[in-house]
């Protein structure tokens, strides 16, 4: 499934980026592509020796060493995110480009050393510390920041994030993840309007990675034969790259599939989006 991605035409030159999740996948491929058209990238992975690696495997594909950080944080330690976002404010108090990228689909209800479960600390939680320690930087600069979401998005239950009520579910706690992401987003923007910040929401379609790699049975199978008609990692980072620089999008709180706009059914209700981004800054220990 591939068709010709259209080039961006912009240089980066003197731009800073912090792409999350950039060790593997989509971010991978996005922190890749912007690189390449000139930007210092700020690779944001697991650990300092997979930041390494990354920047090395992305100097191998053509990036220019020289424009190239490395950051790392276990995105699923709210206190390591803390850490990061922290000391990505000292190195960037202008930044153009937040990608809030990095995600799990975990195998089993995980519940943290801080309490939290898995893929609601690291898929949400971790994008709102870094958004909300971040987005001055971003203003200063009159940047952007794109949150990485997806179509497979619903199950929300704010007063059942950990799914101690529910049953839990990895592809309902996925999509709750996820629906989370934009209606975060669409509260963010309407805090960053008038700043000349702007917020958009990426979902890169079906993407052959390792999001799934946790899971087993007939799932785990299920999801690996997926592969035969997803999309390349290139593919669903293109819309990543398109939001982070393109001269075509000058709006914020859209929802972008190829670089198009796709509806969101949670956009209207923005009692719930508030409620939802004062809960995650409490989670967040923010006064
Ligand atoms: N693949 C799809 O079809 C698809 C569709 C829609 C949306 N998305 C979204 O796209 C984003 C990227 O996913 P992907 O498909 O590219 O998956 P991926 O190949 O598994 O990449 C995920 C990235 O996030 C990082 N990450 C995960 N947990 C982390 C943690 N606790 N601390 C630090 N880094 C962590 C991973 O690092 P490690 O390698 O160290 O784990 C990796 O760099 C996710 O937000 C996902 O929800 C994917």
């Amino acid at each position: 499934m591939s068709r010709p991605l259209q080039p961006i035409p912009v240089d980066l030159t003197g731009k800073r980026v912090v792409v999350t999740g950039a060790s593997a996948g989509i971010g991978h491929e996005a922190a890749l592509e912007l690189a390449r058209l000139g930007a210092d990238v700020t690779v944001v992975a697991r650990s300092a020796a997979k930041a390494a690696a990354t920047i090395d495997a992305l100097v191998a594909r053509g990036a220019a060493r020289v424009r190239l950080a490395g950051e790392h944080a276990d995105l699923g330690r709210l206190a390591e995110v803390r850490a990061l976002g922290d000391r990505l404010a000292t190195s960037h108090p202008r930044l153009d480009v937040l990608i809030n990228n990095a995600g799990c689909y975990p195998g089993q209800r995980v519940i943290t050393a801080e309490g939290l479960e898995e893929a609601w600390v690291t898929n949400v939680l971790a994008y709102e510390a870094l958004t909300t320690r971040l987005h001055d930087s971003v203003r200063a600069a009159r940047g952007r920041i794109v949150y990485t979401a997806s179509t497979m998005a619903g199950d929300l239950d704010v007063d059942d994030l950990d799914w101690a009520r529910r049953g839990w579910n990895g592809i309902k706690a996925y999509r709750q993840s996820k629906q989370a992401n934009r209606m975060l987003a669409w509260a963010w923007a309407r805090r960053l309007e008038g700043s000349g910040a702007t917020i958009n929401v990426a979902h890169p379609g079906g993407v052959r990675t390792n999001i799934a790699h946790r899971q087993r049975g007939l799932w785990g199978v299920l999801n690996r034969l997926a592969f035969l008609t997803q999309r390349s990692p290139r593919m669903g980072g293109d819309v990543l790259v398109w939001l982070a620089a393109s001269p075509e999008v000058v709006g914020s709180a859209g929802f972008y599939k190829d670089r198009l706009a796709i509806p969101c059914q949670w956009r209207d209700d923005v009692d719930a989006q508030e409620r939802l981004w004062a809960l995650c800054q409490q989670q967040l220990g923010v006064r």
